[in-house]
């Protein structure tokens, strides 16, 4: 069984899907591990390192595709980076098909067998191997040192002979994964911090972590949770008497951290213009929503600046990749636990069982075709739009 960690090919993506650890753990399964030279480089791990823990480094994309049973990968590669691949090897990345129809069925027409560990099951048994989970925790971090990197002053409370210097004050809105690991770190660092969330279920955790919870809780608030523990879209009603009660407390911020995400919608807009226009010159916000549209109406993609009022605008794309050692590493042991359940323990060959619902959940094409559920109405050959 060949395993294959071609480099990453999608612009910018400092992240590897394998470490020398998991290299090093796919040999004890009994594979063969080629990466690609350079594949690591961005995420401090040299081609030195992958050959110590057994691989093979090869030069080009190509090499390392040939004859892979197994190929890793952080993003979706094109179709065109796996020319030559073995048909039915297994792709396993992240693979963000919403809005991607045409790259999909070129993907599907390669061959593979494309996992998106994006739609791994938030069950139990599925915990070791979820990246939302993985790479949300880390992106929730590196958020609170981003904005105390931007804000020019200390985060705690010092009392020093030169004078007291005050905490700041940081809101976290949106408390999912990310959320919560901003909450932790935020505390830790020292800052007085307040958080938000649609949910119920958050009030708790907020509260746990020794943050002060601030909602509008009322009956929508109480549904606001679906049966899978996400968040629905709150009603115009609700998100008016949100924007009151979070306008006079976002003014006194210092640092706002938003994360808030509703599956399959635009982020929902939780800062104004005008709120932003409240805040005092020098605070900061971080808006980890912009690749879902941003959590903040004036918050740019990719870019961080600075308004005319002096508040700082965050607005980094990939933020678990500015992170990208901690991200690969955790990824990666995602990436090798999903692996384990799909090779044949006696066989150490690639032994998928079509029927287990992790791989039903994952699978978006096989045969050359796309089968994901959410994607067969755009891929089928059969399917004719009703005229
Ligand atoms: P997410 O990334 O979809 O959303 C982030 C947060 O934004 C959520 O807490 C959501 O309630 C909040 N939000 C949405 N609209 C909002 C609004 N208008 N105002 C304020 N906040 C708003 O969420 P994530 O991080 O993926 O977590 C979703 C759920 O999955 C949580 O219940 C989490 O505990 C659960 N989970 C379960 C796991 C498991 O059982 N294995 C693993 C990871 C998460």
């Amino acid at each position: 069984m060949r395993i294959a960690v071609p480099a990453e090919t999608q612009g910018e993506e400092p992240r590897v899907a394998a470490t020398p650890e998991t290299v090093k753990r796919y040999k004890a399964m009994g594979a063969e591990v080629v990466v690609q030279k350079g594949a690591g480089l961005s995420s401090g791990v040299t081609d030195a390192d992958y050959e110590a823990a057994g691989a093979i480094t090869v030069v080009t994309p190509a090499e390392a595709i040939a004859g892979a049973d197994i190929i890793l990968s952080v993003r979706r590669p094109d179709a065109i980076a796996l020319a030559g691949v073995k048909p039915g090897a297994a792709l396993i990345c992240i693979a963000d098909p919403y809005g991607a129809d045409a790259a999909l069925a070129d993907l599907a027409k390669t061959g593979v067998s494309a996992f998106a560990m994006e739609f791994m099951p938030r069950i139990t048994r599925a915990q070791v191997m979820d990246v939302l989970s993985s790479q949300a925790n880390l992106a929730g971090y590196r958020a609170v040192i981003d904005g105390a990197g931007e804000y020019g002053r200390a985060l705690p409370m010092m009392m020093t002979a030169a004078g007291t210097v005050p905490a700041a004050r940081i809101f976290i809105m949106g408390v999912g994964v990310a959320g919560l690991q901003a909450i932790a770190t935020a505390r830790r660092m020292g800052a007085i911090v307040t958080a938000t969330d649609v949910r119920p279920a958050t009030k708790e955790q907020v509260e746990s972590l020794g943050a002060k919870f601030l909602a509008v809780e009322d009956d929508e608030f109480k549904q606001a949770q679906t049966a899978g523990g996400y968040a629905k879209e709150m009603s115009k009603d609700y998100q008016a008497k949100q924007a009151e009660l979070t306008a006079s407390h976002i003014a006194k911020q210092d640092i706002v951290i938003t994360t808030a995400l509703i599956p399959g919608r635009p982020a929902p807009k939780l800062i104004s213009a005008a709120m932003v226009a409240s805040m005092r010159q020098g605070s900061v916000i971080v808006d980890l929503a912009v690749e879902r549209g941003g959590n903040c109406e004036l918050s740019r993609p990719g870019e961080v600046f600075v308004t005319d009022n002096g508040v700082k605008i965050v607005g980094h794309l990939n933020v678990p990749g500015r992170i990208a050692a901690t991200a690969s590493a955790l990824y990666a042991k995602n990436l090798f636990s999903y692996l384990e359940t799909l090779v044949g323990k006696e066989t150490k060959e690639l032994a998928i069982n079509w029927d287990d619902e992790l791989v039903r959940a994952t699978l978006l094409t096989r045969d050359g075709a796309v089968v994901h559920p959410n994607f067969l109405l755009n891929s089928s050959p059969n399917f004719l739009p009703k005229s």
